[in-house]
């Protein structure tokens, strides 16, 4: 067996769970009473802006009263550690990773504390309520949407990540369903270029069966588990 010196690690929302941060496809496919297609897709943005907002605004005020969970900071502890390259690539769009001390991070689904403007397409860090129509500090233009990357849009930095999966010796996915491509598509790439892939993960996810080795149950157990073993 190849001995591992290249990891790229996936989380999704399985991973903050624990935090106290709602799930998305929880029984009836219901997330904190919105269904995901109300808020997440360019067409609710443009039919309904003050609600989409708000969602958002509800989520990033929410941050304030969670913390880093054991997974979290075990994974930190990994980037720290670990000598071979690592990219913690998450679809998470709150803080938890990089409040527990991950660097060598990747937020593909975009950030809650970041705003994208809609006009000039750069990114700005944001804090508190964000209205529909708040000024962009480049272009000035009334035109801050959140920084989210919805259904249909390009997820970011996809480029870096092709990269590291194909530098990788190791692919490991926490605490995701599966169901979001490109992100469900990694595993498919991991296995097509031969790299070993790992699952932790509560219930198995639309792709369990495409892992070499999947693990069940909650991330806080699991990953400090693995993060022991990895370093020890
Ligand atoms: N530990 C580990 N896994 C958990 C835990 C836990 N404590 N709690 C829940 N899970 C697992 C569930 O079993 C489920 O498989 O986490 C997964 C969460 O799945 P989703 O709610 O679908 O979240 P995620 O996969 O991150 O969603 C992907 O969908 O709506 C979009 O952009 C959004 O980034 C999101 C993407």
């Amino acid at each position: 067996m190849t001995p591992i010196r290249n990891i790229v690690i996936l989380t999704g929302a399985g991973v903050s769970a624990e935090s106290g941060i709602a799930t998305f496809r929880g029984p009836g496919g219901l997330w904190e009473g919105h269904r995901v297609e109300d808020v997440c897709t360019p067409q609710a943005l443009r039919r309904d802006p003050e609600l989409v907002h708000r969602f958002y605004d509800e989520r990033r005020a929410k941050l304030a009263e969670v913390e880093p969970n054991a997974a979290h900071r075990a994974l930190a502890r990994l980037d720290a550690e670990w000598a071979g390259e690592l990219l913690l690539v998450t679809q998470n769009v709150d803080d938890l990773h990089e409040r527990a001390g991950s660097k060598r991070l990747i937020h593909m689904h975009g950030e809650l504390k970041s705003a994208l403007c809609a006009e000039c397409g750069k990114r700005a860090p944001h804090e508190g309520s964000l209205p529909p129509g708040s000024a962009c500090p480049t272009c000035a233009s009334p035109a801050l949407r959140p920084d989210i990357v919805f259904f249909g849009e390009m997820p970011y930095a996809m480029h870096v990540i092709e990269r590291a999966l194909e530098q990788a010796d190791l692919f490991v996915s926490i605490g995701t369903s599966g169901a979001v491509y490109p992100a469900a598509g990694f595993v498919h790439s991991a296995r097509r270029m031969g790299i070993a892939t790992l699952e932790m993960n509560l219930d198995p996810s639309e792709g369990s069966m495409m892992f070499d080795d999947s693990r069940r149950g909650p991330a806080g157990e699991r990953v400090p588990e693995w993060v022991d073993e990895m370093l020890g």
